[in-house]
């Protein structure tokens, strides 16, 4: 069974899609999502990450078993009232908290649930989704200072679960992922510019992400991968 949280999302509705043969159950936290007809082996669940003990709740609401895939798709770039930081006089605490608190402890809590509640000898496949833009050495263009961030420290929270995943659950795979540009709420402010071909639907990137995910083995538990299969840098 697969597990998607933030499936309300541009990629994370990707993913729904790309697993539409398998049995998945589906989180939303604002935007419920329209019932497709006859699709029984889908079930939707309401989540939000930013209430304490979010993880437990939901694997608890999912069933006795833990998903053999579960991928993390929520995040946050702007609001109503925040775009991302241009300069870093722009830095602001309470967003750059918030930043952290939606793009970086979730996966931290939930890491620490499905660790919990793993066997040993079980093949667990937990993904995340990142950014590019939160890799330090790849980072040419500044900006965008609480996102880059909170991406940054999540990579570092994957990075670390993943090798303490090795002698722990060493049948299990940690990936953190960048979906390349997608097509949803979060990216609409930031599309106009785009060259020609590099805006993806949501459909591709759920396609290209279930492929990599699916393949997913222990020895690249730890990976930053982008959608292409690339490997990118920290
Ligand atoms: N789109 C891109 O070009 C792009 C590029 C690089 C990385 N990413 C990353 O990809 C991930 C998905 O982004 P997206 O483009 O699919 O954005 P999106 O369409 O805005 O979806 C965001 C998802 O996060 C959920 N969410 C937000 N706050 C939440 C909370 N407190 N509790 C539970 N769920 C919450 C939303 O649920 P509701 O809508 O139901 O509230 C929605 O399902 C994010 O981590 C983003 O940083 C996206």
């Amino acid at each position: 069974m697969k597990l998607i949280i933030g499936a309300s999302g541009g990629v994370g509705q990707g993913l729904l899609t790309a697993w539409e043969q398998s049995q998945r159950v589906a989180t939303y936290h604002q935007h419920h999502p329209a019932e497709p007809a006859g699709q029984s082996h889908l079930r939707w669940l309401p989540c939000n990450v930013l209430q304490p003990g979010w993880a437990d709740d939901l694997l608890d609401a999912v069933g006795p078993d833990l998903p053999e895939t579960i991928v993390l798709c929520t995040g946050l770039l702007h609001d109503a009232d925040h775009q991302p930081e241009k300069s870093i006089t722009r830095f602001d605490r309470d967003w750059f908290a918030r930043s952290v608190a939606t793009n970086t402890q979730p996966f931290g809590e939930l890491a620490a649930t499905v660790t919990t509640r793993a066997r040993r000898d079980q093949a667990v496949t937990l993904a995340v989704i990142s950014a590019k833009v939160g890799s330090i050495s790849d980072n040419k263009l500044g900006g965008w200072y609480s996102y880059r961030a909170s991406k940054a420290a999540l990579n570092m929270l994957v990075r670390t679960t993943a090798i303490e995943w090795r002698h722990r659950l060493p049948q299990s795979t940690l990936l953190s992922l960048h979906p390349g540009t997608t097509d949803s709420r979060l990216s609409a402010p930031f599309q106009k510019r785009l060259p020609e071909g590099q805006l993806h639907s949501p459909d591709y990137t759920g396609q290209r992400l279930a492929q990599l995910i699916d393949n997913a083995q222990p020895k690249d538990s730890g990976d930053f991968l982008s959608w292409d299969g690339s490997l990118l840098p920290w």
